[in-house]
């Protein structure tokens, strides 16, 4: 099937079905079956929740066992990589371009900045969360609920609030240094490149 017609069987009719955590669910089936043909690479049981918007979809890859929430849209004037088991709350805002800012010409005449985001494995995104251009989360990371992040998050931390910061890390004292010793960097994020992340298949 040419990506053209996947993408109006996508956001004509099987975005708007009702889709649960059942991976059975019809909704669940056909959303799969379509974003496989939309998407720069899709992993395995990919869960696309109700009315998600991601563009053309070309600038998305996605990787084994991940969701995007209900409502959530994805930019796509760069490259977003979204990792392994990466779980998704409603209304998650991922950006991949500013607008010029240069004084005395209009904003709107000015060329976009794009920068591609990149989101690492076991990652939970909480609702309503915002994510700015070229932003990097790393492994194991837990955004909290209405986040706007405005710098790369580390791997095994907590961030919340506007601007994110650093509320704790995901270790049994909740140390950086612990969350730096258990070595789950981004591991598919290398010296500022990013690739998609190894599927477990
Ligand atoms: C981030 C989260 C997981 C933290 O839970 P927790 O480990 O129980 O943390 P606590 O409630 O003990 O809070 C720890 C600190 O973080 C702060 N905090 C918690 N959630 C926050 C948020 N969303 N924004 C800003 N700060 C937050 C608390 O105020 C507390 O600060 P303090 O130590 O100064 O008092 C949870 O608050 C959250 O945001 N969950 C997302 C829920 C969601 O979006 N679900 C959608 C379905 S996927």
């Amino acid at each position: 099937m040419k990506r053209a017609l996947a993408l109006v069987l996508y956001y004509g009719v099987t975005s708007h079905i009702q889709s649960s955590d059942n991976p059975g669910t019809i909704g669940e089936r056909l959303n799969r079956f379509l974003v496989r043909r939309i998407f720069r690479k899709c992993g395995r049981n990919v869960n696309i929740r109700p009315r998600v918007y991601f563009g053309s979809g070309r600038n998305l890859s996605m990787g084994d066992d991940s969701m995007l929430g209900q409502n959530s849209i994805i930019g796509s004037t760069a490259e977003v990589i979204i990792g392994n088991d990466v779980m998704m709350g409603p209304e998650v805002l991922i950006y991949t371009s500013n607008h010029g800012m240069e004084p005395g010409i209009p904003m709107r005449r000015q060329p976009l900045q794009c920068a591609p985001v990149c989101v690492g494995n076991d990652v939970w995104i909480g609702a309503r969360c915002i994510i700015l251009p070229g932003i990097t989360i790393g492994d194991g990371a837990v955004l909290a609920a209405g986040a706007v992040v405005t710098a790369d998050v580390p791997a095994n931390a907590v961030v919340g609030g506007v601007p994110a910061k650093v509320l704790k890390y995901r270790t049994t004292n909740g140390s950086k240094a612990s969350a730096a010793a258990a070595g789950t960097g981004a591991a598919h994020i290398a010296g500022g490149n990013i690739a998609f992340p190894e599927s477990r298949s």
